[in-house]
């Protein structure tokens, strides 16, 4: 991959260019508690994004994309938010520009295999490698961690969707073999080693990413708003105490079951329920119980199901399916929702049933092969060679 994108680089642009990396994510419990001040199980995956970077002492940013397919010439005097997955690469010159950077006429050419549309994040991966790359090549001063919270301004800003922090900050943040036990509200965090020999984290992808994905987003975040408004009335005495989901429990949350509208009721139960799912979930994988903690997956899926209403036939039918197969552990919808990717945890034995058995089963219902990725957890974005 990196020499071809060199090799790309030198035809397109005529010169070499400095080569960075960030990766996709997965995520092995907590989905949608983000954005509601919660806690997420993440790790960055050996997909990634990666770019060529060279000045061309021009005021235009030139970039080709391979996976895309495409090239684009942009004025640096003129940013907004366009169409499509530039966007990002101009949201992110916007945010540096924001914080008083000068910028300068850049080539770039963007590369990668995180699948696109498929819950993994590949527009943060996007982002962030971006970002790390022009922080570096210029030896600017941001963290990771404003890395992050820039590339998720981009994503607010120049995408119209109000994710939380879990995608961008995985793809900064990664460590090989681990996961990251992020709490969204502090940021802190820890890495959670993810050590099962014998057994291996296998995506598979339903290939539809619904086009009311990222509206539906942003409406079960206004649901949960209005879940804490609500609940912040019924509670005058902590009220000041309750921020967010976060600070609520399910027996508060029952107590008022009945003055809370239906919907917002179950969006909440889900989000409390799943805090709870991942906090449980961390002290299992610290005493190596994978077993349990594969039936919290299954049972946070049942809410995204059920509650939470973010599936599709699709991955119902994947984790369903994948249920009833022998040595998978635990499975579940993975990323925003309606599609993407399902995670499932399989022993290493079980691995060639599962993948001579669901890709099948799923061909014959909705009439596409599913791809399957088996994958590990790497480190977060950096400089290549
Ligand atoms: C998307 C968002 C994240 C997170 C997940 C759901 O990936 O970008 O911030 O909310 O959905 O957990």
């Amino acid at each position: 991959m990196l020499a071809d994108i060199k090799a790309l680089f030198l035809e397109q642009f005529g010169k070499a260019p400095r080569l960075y990396s960030s990766p996709g994510r997965i995520n092995l419990i907590g989905e949608h508690t983000d954005y509601n001040e919660g806690f997420v199980l993440p790790g960055a995956v050996d997909k990634k994004i990666y770019v060529g970077i060279a000045e061309n002492g021009m005021d235009v940013l030139r970039v080709f994309a391979r996976q895309y397919g495409e090239r684009f010439i942009f004025e640096l005097g003129d940013i907004r938010p366009i169409k499509g997955w530039a966007t990002y690469l101009l949201g992110m010159l916007e945010q540096f520009r924001g914080k008083g950077y000068e910028l300068k006429g850049l080539d770039l050419v963007v590369d990668g295999d995180v699948p696109l549309g498929a819950g993994m994040s590949s527009s943060a991966a996007l982002c962030s490698a971006f970002g790390f790359a022009l922080n570096d090549y210029f030896g600017w001063k941001e963290s990771r961690m404003s890395l992050a919270l820039m590339g998720q301004q981009t994503e607010h800003q120049f995408a119209g969707v109000k994710c939380g922090i879990m995608d961008e900050f995985t793809s900064l943040h990664g460590k090989r073999g681990h996961l990251i036990k992020l709490d969204c509200r502090s940021m802190d965090y820890e890495y959670i080693p993810f050590d099962f020999p014998g057994y291996q984290i296998v995506l598979v992808n339903t290939m539809v990413s619904h086009e009311l994905a990222s509206s539906e987003y942003n409406l079960r975040r206004q649901q949960c708003e209005e879940g804490v408004d609500a609940l912040r009335r019924f509670f005058p005495e902590i009220r000041s105490n309750i921020r967010s989901l976060r600070d609520l429990n399910l027996k508060q949350l029952e107590s008022h079951r009945d003055e809370l509208e239906e919907t917002v009721y179950k969006r909440c139960f889900y989000v409390i329920g799943e805090n709870a799912r991942l906090q449980r979930g961390c002290q299992f994988l610290r005493q190596g119980d994978l077993s349990s903690f594969g039936k919290l997956m299954f049972l946070s899926h049942e809410g995204l199901r059920r509650d939470y209403a973010v599936s599709c036939e699709e991955s119902d039918f994947l984790v369903d399916a994948s249920a009833e197969l022998e040595g998978v552990m635990g499975s579940r919808q993975m990323g925003g929702g309606f599609g993407g990717c399902t995670i499932h945890i399989v022993r290493s034995e079980s691995i060639p049933g599962f993948l001579s058995e669901i890709p099948g089963l799923y061909e014959k219902k909705f009439g596409i092969i599913p791809p399957a990725y088996i994958v590990s957890l790497e480190d977060g974005a950096r400089k290549e060679d």
